[in-house]
């Protein structure tokens, strides 16, 4: 029921929650975890409207860097438990690109954090959880912040 797990993550505290209950999953059965980072195309945009063509280039190696580095260790982090990974990072509209994976990847659930980077103490969920939740084909789990 659980074999293949998508878990798109911000990197988050939120989200390291959620890899917390990913990591607890391979005694509900789970083989595969697929790790989603998508990096905002929106973000880069504004980067890109406020520097030189040669700054963005260089700031955008640096967030993909980054976010490389990050997928790398919760790989490893999850490679030690015996569980198949497959990282994948995107440009783009998260909520766009988490809901083609789910369909490339053939996933039994996702799994995401309530909340994310903003962590907003007054709202109920974030925009990204909200819309995952409406679009996504299979099962989502939510875990709390
Ligand atoms: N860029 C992203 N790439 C992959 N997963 C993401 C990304 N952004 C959010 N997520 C996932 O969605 C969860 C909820 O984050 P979300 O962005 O909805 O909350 P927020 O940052 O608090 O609110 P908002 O972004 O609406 O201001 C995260 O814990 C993470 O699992
Ligand atoms: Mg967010």
């Amino acid at each position: 029921m659980f074999e293949t797990i998508l878990f798109p993550t911000d990197f988050s505290d939120v989200a390291e929650k959620a890899l917390d209950f990913v990591k607890r999953m391979k005694d509900a059965g789970t083989k595969k975890v697929v790790v989603l980072h998508v990096i905002k195309k929106q973000s880069l945009e504004v980067i890109a409207q406020y520097s030189s063509i040669r700054d963005f280039h260089e700031v955008e190696q640096e967030i993909e860097g980054d976010a490389r580095r990050e997928l790398r260790r919760i790989a490893d982090e999850l490679r030690g438990l015996g569980v198949e990974v497959s990282v994948r990072i995107e440009t783009g509209f998260p909520v766009r690109e988490i809901m083609r994976v789910e369909a490339e990847e053939g996933v039994s659930a996702i799994v995401i954090g309530s909340h994310g980077l903003s962590n907003v103490k007054e709202i109920l969920l974030g925009s990204v959880s909200e819309s995952v939740i409406r679009k996504a084909v299979g099962p989502v789990l939510v875990v709390k912040r």
